[in-house]
């Protein structure tokens, strides 16, 4: 269990976070959404105790990652914006030599890089050189020091970052396998990958969190006035003047121009099932017949659009 609470880190007088405060429960998958320069790798380097925050507090499973920083450290895997890897090492060095910082008890070094190496998809690549992997191989490698304790916490800053998408889903199927038996913060700009990985969001923007919640109702909260996809075959102006004097409707769009008699529009109501009804019946009642009537989903990339964006005037 991770909990911050009115966390802030200012660089000179500027506040890079900004009174952040959330928890991640024990064994979930927490997604840090937010633009560039919004504060999320700021935020894990405080977490990480890379960093000293301002003020506020940062506990770990009940450690306290500014007064125990010791304790924290054992149980973090740290998987940094650029990963802590050494070029002229080859990965089974590295892992060696990262195996001895994080104290690892020597009889137990080689069953885990072993076990490591295997997770990343690594076994045979542990001979060669850092530096000439690629970069989606060096990720891997990033990742691979950060399981290497197997801590209890892991903090992935933008894990996917750099990976084909072969490769992106291969990490994020393993970071989900984790789920249960890691509590786990992750970063990133792309949003699907928050939707698909993870068990709730936080999004920062500008050092301050403007929406926390979970993936699910996020989405939900945000969608407002139900919006519908309509397709009807009838005349589409007067289906769309019709479908204008519904009640519950608060508005109407045409999609696209009228194909075989059939005509798409866009309708936002206010959510009601009666609205549904009603433009149902609006559609029997004129004999027209209805090819489709669904609810259009709002995607978390919508809602972060609209929480990380500044209405501008038109
Ligand atoms: N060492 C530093 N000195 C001064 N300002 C800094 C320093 N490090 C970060 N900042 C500022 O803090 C803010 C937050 O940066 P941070 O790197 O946490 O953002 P981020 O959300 O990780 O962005 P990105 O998506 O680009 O990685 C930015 O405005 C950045 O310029
Ligand atoms: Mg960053």
């Amino acid at each position: 269990m991770i909990e911050v609470k009115d966390l802030v880190k200012s660089y000179g007088t500027i506040p890079a976070v900004d009174r952040v405060t959330f928890s991640v429960p024990k064994g979930s998958i927490l997604g840090l959404l937010g633009p560039n320069g919004a504060g999320k790798t700021t935020t894990m380097r405080v977490l990480t105790t890379s960093l000293a925050m301002t003020s506020g507090k940062v506990t770990l499973d009940g450690f306290d990652v500014a007064e125990q920083a010791h304790e924290v450290r054992k149980r973090i895997g740290y998987l940094p914006e650029v990963p802590p890897i050494y070029g002229d090492m080859n990965i089974i060095s590295y892992l060696k030599f990262v195996a001895d910082i994080k104290e690892i008890a020597p009889e137990k070094k080689t069953n885990r890089i072993g076990e490591v190496l295997e997770m990343l998809d690594l076994e045979n690549m542990s001979r060669r050189l850092i530096g000439h992997l690629s970069l989606g191989y060096r990720q891997r490698v990033g990742l691979a020091q950060a399981l290497l304790h197997d801590p209890d916490v892991l903090i992935l800053d933008e894990p996917t970052r750099g990976l084909d998408p072969k490769q992106s889903s291969e990490i994020r199927k393993l970071i989900k396998s984790m789920r249960g038996q890691k509590t786990i913060i992750l970063s990133t700009h792309i949003l699907p990958e928050v939707s698909l990985t993870c068990d709730n969001v936080v999004i920062i923007d500008q050092g301050k969190v403007v929406a926390a919640d979970s993936v699910e109702n996020l989405s939900q909260r945000l969608a407002g006035g139900k919006t519908l996809e309509i397709e009807v075959k009838g005349p589409g102006a007067e289906v769309e003047k019709a479908f204008g004097k519904v009640e519950g409707v608060a508005s109407l769009k045409l999609l696209g121009k009228e194909t075989r008699g059939i005509s798409k529009f866009e309708v936002t109501t206010d959510g009601s099932a009666e609205a549904r009804e009603a433009l149902f019946q609006c559609v029997v009642k004129n004999k027209w017949i209805l090819y489709q009537l669904n609810p259009l989903g709002v995607s978390l990339e919508d809602v972060f659009l609209k929480l990380t964006t500044k209405e501008t005037a038109s």
